[in-house]
């Protein structure tokens, strides 16, 4: 017998205002088409001024208890994955617990960029497999313009504001891969590659924000690579092949990523759930929005195993399989 983290409910929030290629291309040197091919990215949200990360996150939070029909006062647990915080602290989760009337348990911050989703998951899951929280509400919270040089066209065209969040609760199980819940997270990181993707800023060294850093091409290639290790690796750690798996829901930084790991697991596209086009990559919000699409269009049901997996700054990446 072992504890499983179920997922009880879902929600997402997305800014009202939708940046368009067009818009973008009257502000920098780019064009509708060089973004489609090289990203597949069509549009983005922008936050509005003064709605901050925790506002999104409040409302994807809001989303996913109303989804499971749960108060907030019953949670023991949030962890908010951000890499764009309200404030340099309090963490932005504690400005969402705070929000949403909770004075009990523990709300804290993951940072690891675009991987920030499975981070906080993996944190969660072991929450509660510990049996230290019962209900755990785990959000990705993002306002990436905020950290955009909006003259760089190498960056600003990339990215979006948006949230999404599940909730978690734990359930006893098997310990099979058949059981319902997260069958396994696993996470990595290597400091190596710091220049390849970063900010250029922060309180402990320039005191100021900074704005996002890329070489692209070294991103997209690591990407590939290990993500497909992370793949394996959850896989193989529950005894599962490509073939089992329903739904690839992978964090959306860009469609050619994402076609190349489906191909690889040789998984049809239909079978991917895809927002970038839409969303752009809206680093540690991408995988709960997405997730949280693939649940409310109804193409993600119950007992369906989904494949999560990001790459993001650090370089941070990992997997998690979530039996649904
Ligand atoms: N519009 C028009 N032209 C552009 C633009 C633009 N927005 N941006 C760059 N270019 C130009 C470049 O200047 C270059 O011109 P040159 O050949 O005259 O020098 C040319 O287009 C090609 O540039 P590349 O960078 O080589 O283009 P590439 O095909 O690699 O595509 C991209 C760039 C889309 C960024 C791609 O490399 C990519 O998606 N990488 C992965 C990014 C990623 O996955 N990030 C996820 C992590 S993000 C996180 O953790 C925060």
């Amino acid at each position: 017998m072992v504890m499983r983290s179920r997922v009880i409910g879902s929600g997402a929030y997305l800014p009202a205002r939708v940046v368009t290629n067009a818009e973008l291309s009257q502000r920098v040197e780019t064009d509708d088409e060089w973004i489609r091919q090289r990203t597949g990215i069509r549009q983005r949200h922008i936050a509005a001024e003064g709605e901050f990360t925790s506002a999104l996150g409040l409302k994807a939070a809001e989303a996913a208890l109303g989804s499971a029909g749960v108060k907030a006062d019953s949670l023991d647990l949030i962890v908010c994955a951000t890499t764009t915080p309200d404030e340099t602290f309090p963490a932005t989760a504690t400005r969402i617990q705070h929000k949403l009337g909770m004075r009990h348990g523990a709300a804290f911050d993951v940072q690891a960029v675009c991987s920030g989703f499975v981070y906080a998951l993996a944190v969660a899951d072991n929450f509660i497999r510990l049996g230290q929280a019962k209900r755990a509400l785990v959000i990705g919270a993002e306002t990436f313009s905020r950290i955009l040089d909006w003259n760089d066209r190498t960056t600003c065209v990339l990215f979006g504001d948006g949230a999404g969040a599940v909730l978690l609760e734990g359930a006893p199980a098997n310990g099979a891969a058949s059981d319902r819940g997260v069958l396994s997270t696993h996470i990595y990181s290597d400091g190596e590659h710091h220049d390849a993707l970063y900010v250029d800023g922060g309180p402990g060294s320039t005191r100021t924000t900074g704005v996002v850093h890329m070489e692209g091409r070294e991103v997209f290639k690591h990407a590939v690579i290990k993500m497909a290790e992370a793949i394996d690796k959850a896989l193989e750690t529950n005894g599962l092949t490509p073939g089992d798996v329903d739904w690839m829901v992978p964090h959306q930084a860009n469609l050619r990523i994402i076609e190349a790991m489906a191909k690889r697991l040789n998984l049809p596209m239909d079978q991917v759930i895809v927002t970038v086009d839409r969303h752009a990559n809206t680093s540690a919000a991408s995988i709960p929005l997405a997730l949280n699409q693939g649940v409310t269009d109804g193409r993600i049901k119950q007992g369906d195993l989904l494949l999560l997996e990001a790459m993001g700054g650090g370089f941070t990446w990992g997997s998690a399989l979530i039996r649904w």
